[in-house]
C-alpha cells in the first residue's frame, strides 16, 4: 500500500518544467550561436550541431537526477534543513516522526522509537504503524496538503488511546525544489479517556446509590397509603426503615459535597497550623458508642506534647473519623483497634508524622488494596451498605491527604487485620512523648 500521492509531480517536475528551467541557457546559446554564424563565419550546420550539444548538456542531467531521485528521495532534502528539522523533532516531548512524501522515515525522536520500536530511518513508516487510520490520515494529508487527525487504539502491553496529527511540511531539496514531507505527532489521550470514563462511572454510581434508598422510600409510602393504612404496628416499623433510608441519602449527599469541596481546594495547601493529637482524641471519643456497640476496645497511643502540622481541622476530623470508623465496622471481629502516632521519614528522607489505625479483623485481600480509595469501591457492597456505608470514605481520606501533601499507606494480612497509615509532612518541633 503506497502512501504517495498519485497526482503529485515528480521531484524535478515534468518535461515542460525542465525546459522552463533551462530556457535561459538555451536562449543564450541560441543568441551566441546566431551571432557567431552572422558575424564570425560559423557555418549554420555547425551552429545547429553546437546548439543540439548545449541543449543535450542542459537537459540530460535532469534525467539523470530523475533516476537518482526515484531511488533515493529520502536523501534529497537539503542536509542543513534536514538537520534543523531533526533537531526540532528530537526536541518535541511527544512521539514525533518526519516522513518524506513516499512515507519513508527521515527522522524520529526517542519517544516515537519507544511508541513504535519497528520504526526505522529510511524505511516505510506504514509497516511499523499498522493502523489503517494512520495510513488514511497520511494519504489525505498528502493529497490535500492540509493537516489531518486520527485517533486509534495502540494495543500493546498496556492499551493506549492515541491521537495522531499529520502536518505537511514543505522541505527545500538539494536541487532547488521543495519536497512535501509529513510531520507525524502522537498525543497520548489515555489519561483524558480514563477521566471521562471515571466521570461517567461516578455519575452512574451516584445515581444508583441514590436511587436504591429512594425506591425503598417510595415503596413504603405506597404501602402506607394503601394496604398498611390502618396498621399502626406496620406504620411504626416502616417509618423507622424510611428514616434509616433518608439518613443514608443525606449521608451520601454530604459525602459527595465534602469530596467535591476537597477536590476544588486540592491545589491550595492548608495554611493554618493544627495540633493533631486532640483531633484524634476527639474522634476516638466520639466513636466510643460505636465501639461499645461493636464490642471493640480502642487503644490510644499518642504523645502528650502537641504535634503540629499545617492542616485543616474539619478535614482532619473527617479523615480520622473515616479510618477509625472503618476499623470499628469492618474489623470488629478482632475486638481491638489501636490508634497510634509516630515520627518517621519518607522514602526521600523527609521527616513525616504517621498516624496508624490498626485493627485485628478479617483484613483485606491484596487484589482490593489498590482500588480501595476509588469512589464507591467496596470489598463487599452488601456488607458496606448494611453498615450504612457509601464507599466514599477512603476516597475522601485520600483527597484530604493529597491536599495536605500527605499520603495513605494501606497494609493488610488477610485474617490478621489491616493498618491504615496517614502520613503528613512534618512541620515544626519534634515530638516529645
Ligand atoms: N479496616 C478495614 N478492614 C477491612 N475492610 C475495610 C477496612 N476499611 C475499609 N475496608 C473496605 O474498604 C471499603 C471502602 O471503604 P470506604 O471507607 O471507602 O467506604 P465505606 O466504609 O463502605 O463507606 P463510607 O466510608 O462512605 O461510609 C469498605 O467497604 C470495606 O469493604
Ligand atoms: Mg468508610
Amino acid at each position: 500500500m503506497a502512501i504517495e500521492d498519485s497526482h503529485s509531480s515528480s521531484f524535478f517536475g515534468p518535461w515542460p518544467d525542465r525546459l522552463r528551467h533551462s530556457a535561459i541557457i538555451l536562449l543564450a546559446a541560441a543568441f551566441a550561436l546566431c551571432a557567431l554564424v552572422l558575424l564570425a563565419d560559423l557555418s549554420p550546420a555547425r551552429g545547429v550541431a553546437a546548439f543540439i550539444c548545449i541543449a543535450a548538456a542542459a537537459l540530460v542531467p535532469w534525467r539523470l537526477h530523475d533516476a537518482v531521485s526515484s531511488r533515493e528521495e529520502v536523501g534529497s532534502v537539503r542536509p542543513v534543513e534536514a538537520a534543523a528539522v531533526s533537531a526540532v523533532v528530537a526536541g518535541i516531548p511527544d512521539p514525533a516522526v518526519l516522513l518524506d512524501r513516499a512515507g519513508r522515515v527521515i527522522h524520529l525522536n526517542a519517544a516515537a522509537a519507544q511508541l513504535a520500536p519497528a520504526l526505522r530511518k529510511n524505511e516505510l513508516a506504514q509497516f511499523a504503524l499498522r493502523s489503517p487510520e494512520i495510513v488514511t490520515a497520511l494519504r489525505e494529508a498528502i493529497a490535500t496538503s492540509e493537516s489531518r487527525r486520527a485517533s486509534y487504539l495502540d494495543q500493546g502491553l498496556v492499551d493506549r488511546w492515541m491521537e495522531l496529527v499529520v502536518t505537511p511540511v514543505p522541505m527545500p531539496t538539494l536541487f532547488g525544489g521543495t519536497e512535501k514531507c509529513m510531520l507525524l505527532t502522537f498525543h497520548d489521550q489515555t489519561p483524558l479517556r480514563r477521566v471521562e470514563e471515571m466521570r461517567a462511572d461516578f455519575v452512574a454510581n451516584a445515581s444508583h446509590e441514590l436511587r436504591t434508598p429512594l425506591a425503598a422510600l417510595s415503596g413504603f409510602i405506597d404501602t402506607l397509603q394503601g394496604p398498611a393504612k390502618e396498621d399502626a404496628k406496620a406504620r411504626e416499623r416502616f417509618l423507622s426503615i424510611m428514616h434509616a433510608q433518608a439518613t443514608r441519602m443525606a449521608r451520601l449527599i454530604d459525602d459527595l459535597l465534602s469530596l467535591s469541596r476537597v477536590e476544588l481546594s486540592a491545589h491550595v495547601r492548608p495554611e493554618s497550623s493544627v495540633d493533631i493529637v486532640p483531633i484524634i482524641r476527639q474522634v476516638a471519643d466520639g466513636l466510643e458508642p460505636l465501639a461499645r456497640e461493636r464490642q471493640v476496645e480502642i487503644e490510644i497511643d499518642l504523645p502528650t506534647a502537641p504535634v503540629t502540622i499545617p492542616g485543616d481541622r474539619e478535614e482532619l476530623l473527617r479523615l480520622f473519623e473515616n479510618l477509625i470508623e472503618n476499623a470499628l465496622k469492618y474489623g470488629a471481629s478482632g475486638g481491638r483497634v489501636i490508634v497510634s502516632l509516630k515520627e518517621a521519614a519518607s522514602a526521600d528522607g523527609a521527616p513525616e508524622i504517621r498516624v496508624m489505625v490498626r485493627d485485628f479483623g478479617p483484613g483485606i485481600a491484596p487484589e482490593h488494596l489498590p482500588r480501595l480509595t476509588e469512589r464507591f469501591y467496596r470489598v463487599d457492597v452488601g456488607d458496606s451498605r448494611q453498615q450504612g456505608g457509601t464507599g466514599l470514605g477512603l476516597s475522601l481520606v485520600k483527597h484530604i491527604l493529597n491536599r495536605h501533601r500527605g499520603r495513605l499507606l494501606i497494609e493488610s494480612v488477610p485474617r490478621n487485620g489491616a493498618t491504615f497509615t496517614a502520613c503528613f509532612p512534618q512541620a515544626k518541633s519534634p515530638i516529645s512523648a
